[in-house]
C-alpha cells in the first residue's frame, strides 16, 4: 500500500470508528432525554375492586384529580336499575362500582357524598347527583364524568381505554376526559 492510500485507508477508518462513537453518544443523549419508565407509567393508576366497601365513598388519585369510587349495595344497584342508570355503573366480578371524577360538571367543584342520602351535594351552587352520579339538581349539566378505565379481572386500571369505556363513550353516557 502507497503512503498516501494507507493515508486514505486509515482516514476511512477512523471516519468510520469516530462515527459509531458518534452514534453511541447519541444514542446515550437520547436514552438521558426519554422519560423513565416509571414517569411513563404515572398516567395510570390501577385500582385493586376487592377492597372497597357498599355504599362507603373513596376517594382516589389519577393524574393529580381526585377519582371517586363508590361501591354499590344491592339496594343502590336496584335504584339504578329503576332509574336506568346502570349503564353508568361498572361492573367487576359479580359487583357493580360508580367510578367518576370528583369534579362538578359545573365549575370544577368538589362534590361532598351524604351516605345516608346516598347523594352528593355540591355546595358552591347547590348541584346534586344521585348514587350513579347522575345529576338531580341543575345547574351542573350532565352527571359526573367517567374516566378512561379498563376493567382486569378484579382491578380496573384508570388511563386505559378498554372496550367498555370505549361503549359509554360511543353511547354518550360520558363524555371524554
Ligand atoms: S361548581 Fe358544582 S354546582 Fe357549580
Amino acid at each position: 500500500m502507497k503512503d498516501s492510500s494507507r493515508r486514505g485507508f486509515m482516514g476511512k477508518a477512523f471516519g468510520a470508528v469516530a462515527g459509531v462513537g458518534a452514534v453511541a453518544s447519541l444514542y446515550a443523549m437520547k436514552k438521558t432525554w426519554d422519560p423513565l419508565p416509571s414517569v411513563k407509567a404515572a398516567g395510570f393508576t390501577t385500582l385493586d375492586m376487592t377492597a372497597y366497601e357498599g355504599n362507603v365513598l373513596v376517594t382516589e388519585k389519577w393524574r393529580g384529580k381526585p377519582v371517586f369510587v363508590l361501591k354499590q349495595t344491592p339496594e343502590m344497584v336496584e335504584f339504578a336499575k329503576k332509574k336506568n342508570e346502570l349503564n353508568r355503573l361498572i361492573k367487576v366480578g359479580n359487583d357493580y362500582y360508580m367510578i367518576v371524577l370528583g369534579l362538578c360538571t359545573h365549575l370544577g367543584c368538589i362534590p361532598g357524598y351524604d351516605a345516608e342520602k346516598k347523594s352528593f351535594l355540591c355546595a358552591c351552587h347547590g348541584g346534586t347527583y344521585d348514587s350513579t352520579a347522575m345529576v338531580t339538581k341543575a345547574p351542573p349539566p350532565r352527571g359526573l364524568d367517567i374516566p378512561p378505565f379498563k376493567v382486569d379481572g378484579m382491578k380496573v386500571v384508570l388511563g386505559e381505554e378498554g372496550p367498555e369505556y370505549k361503549k359509554l363513550l360511543q353511547e354518550g353516557v360520558t363524555l371524554p376526559v
